[in-house]
């Protein structure tokens, strides 16, 4: 039923868009190229540096494969996309490209023969990036050795895999514009806000999407991920994840090490640690801690009711307390407090409690590692309890650790867990 309203509503869409093609905002005038004759090298290796910053290697390179020479496949719920190749190489990567082809890919999502780009080239952030910083990167990736590799074609449902679509989309939600810096703001403040906005496209996952795929609902105020099984917290919400009340060395050590005594970065925010933001220069690190610190609060994208107590619910909370303490304690301690730069703690973690439990079910059952980093090049393991546990008594640990040492969180079903396990949404 809501796929038949969907199609109608794309059909209608369709229509709208022979309209809409035509007027299409003409490539903006050209900027000004750099005009700034830094040395060629200097403008490569800051190039290198925006282009982790911006994480291009994490989707254009595939597991095991060149980097940045594509074919990563990324699901989504309008089909699987297959990253180009941007590596120099003449025939099937971006070395005809020119400066201006490859900012205009940046700036305004559109590739080198004028045709849109899909949104998961997340451009709707990064045409917040100023030309100088575009032609950088553009050096950096045209310094790179070429890599002849043909990427398969995306494999996009219909109607989706219509490019002209696009257009209607772009129409309705792609606002093109470089950050404009506030002038009531500090420097670092706006620095931060460039990297967060732009490069550092944390709006990409962290903020809600509607049917279209496109953000809906406050700017970073949560939602999940596309195609994929892990919930985004919010970051303006204190249930969530905000860090409005952080001191900001705890909210720089979580960025750039995955680990905080408050917080651990799993799933694939521990991609975007290990593979981002742990480079970041720490002038660079701070100014984005100041900007999150900042975020006015918003509610919680979604709110659960904690159980009440029952004779009922207490027995099943004891249940699980006995599950935890067998399976779970050695590590997380008896009162949940964990172990500073090892085992995260339980009380008091946000991510436990969140209304959604898709992440903590994931942990559970596939365990997993805080990101491997600089700052902590060994981290210590959570084992996978998918073999060891059954749905039932993972539903009772979670629902135990979600509501023992003072946590409230809403009970968990032994259905939620095998939709888990399932990779079901
Ligand atoms: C979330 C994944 C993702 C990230 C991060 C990402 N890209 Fe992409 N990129 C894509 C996808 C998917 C496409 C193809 C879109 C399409 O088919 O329309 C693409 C297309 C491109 C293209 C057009 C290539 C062509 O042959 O048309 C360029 C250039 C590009 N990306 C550069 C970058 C740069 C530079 C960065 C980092 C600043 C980056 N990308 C980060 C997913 C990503
Ligand atoms: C590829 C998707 C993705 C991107 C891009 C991303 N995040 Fe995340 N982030 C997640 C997911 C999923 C989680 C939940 C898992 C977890 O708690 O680590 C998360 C968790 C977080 C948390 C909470 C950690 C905790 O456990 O309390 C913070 C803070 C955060 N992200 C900040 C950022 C910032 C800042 C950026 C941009 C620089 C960013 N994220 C970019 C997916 C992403
Ligand atoms: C051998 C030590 C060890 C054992 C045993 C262990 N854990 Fe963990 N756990 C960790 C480590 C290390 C992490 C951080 C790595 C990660 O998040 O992937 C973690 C992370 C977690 C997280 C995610 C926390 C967050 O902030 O995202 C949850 C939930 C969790 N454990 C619950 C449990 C439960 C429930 C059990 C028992 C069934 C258990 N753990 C047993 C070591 C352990």
């Amino acid at each position: 039923m809501k796929r038949a309203i969907i199609v109608t509503v794309i059909a209608g869409l369709i229509g709208l868009a022979m309209f809409l093609i035509p007027v299409d905002p003409p490539p903006e005038a050209k900027e000004q190229s750099m005009t700034k004759t830094d040395n060629i090298v200097q403008r490569q290796a800051r190039g290198a540096y925006l282009a982790q910053v911006g994480n291009c290697m994490g989707c254009h390179t595939m597991q095991g494969g060149q980097p940045y020479a594509g074919g990563h496949s990324l699901a989504t719920s309008i089909g699987t996309f297959v990253t180009p190749n941007i590596t120099p190489d003449q025939e099937t990567g971006i070395g005809r490209w020119s400066e201006d082809d490859f900012w205009r890919a940046l700036h305004d999502g559109k590739g080198r023969n004028g045709s849109p780009l899909y949104p998961a080239f997340p451009y709707t952030e990064y045409t917040k990036i100023t030309r100088e910083d575009s032609n950088a990167i553009f050096a950096y990736l045209q310094s790179l050795p070429p890599i002849q590799q043909r990427n398969p074609p995306n494999r996009i449902n219909f109607p989706f895999n219509l490019r002209p679509l696009i257009y209607v989309w772009r129409a309705f939600y792609f606002e093109q514009g470089i950050y404009q810096p506030q002038a009531a703001k500090s420097d670092e403040w706006n620095r931060g806000a460039y990297l967060v906005q732009g490069l550092g496209h944390c709006n990409a996952c962290h903020t809600a999407r509607n049917p279209f795929g496109a953000s809906q609902g406050n700017i970073l105020g949560g939602g999940q991920l596309m195609g994929s099984n892990w919930y985004a917290p919010s970051l303006t919400s204190l249930q969530e994840a905000s860090t409005a009340d952080w001191p900001i060395e705890d909210i720089i050590e979580l960025l750039t090490t995955g680990l905080s005594y408050r917080a651990v970065a799993t799933g694939p925010m521990a991609d975007v640690v290990s593979q981002s933001l742990q480079h970041l220069t720490s002038d660079d690190a701070r100014a984005m801690a100041v900007y999150l610190k900042s975020l006015p609060e918003t509610d919680p994208h979604s709110r659960g009711v904690a159980p009440p107590l029952t004779e009922e619910v207490d027995k099943l909370l004891q249940r699980g307390g006995e599950l935890y303490e067998t399976h779970c304690q050695d590590c997380h301690g008896n009162l949940g407090q964990g172990a500073p730069g090892a085992y995260p703690a339980l009380t008091g973690n946000r991510g436990i409690m969140l209304a959604s439990p898709i992440n903590a079910i994931r942990s559970i059952l596939n365990g997993g590692y805080a990101p491997v980093t600089i700052g902590n090049p060994r981290p210590y393991g959570m084992p996978p309890f998918a073999q060891v546990l059954h749905d039932e008594e993972i539903a009772l640990v979670l629902s135990y650790i979600r509501n023992a040492w003072g946590n409230r969180g809403t009970l968990v079903s032994a259905v939620q867990v095998d939709r888990s396990r399932k990779g079901a949404q």
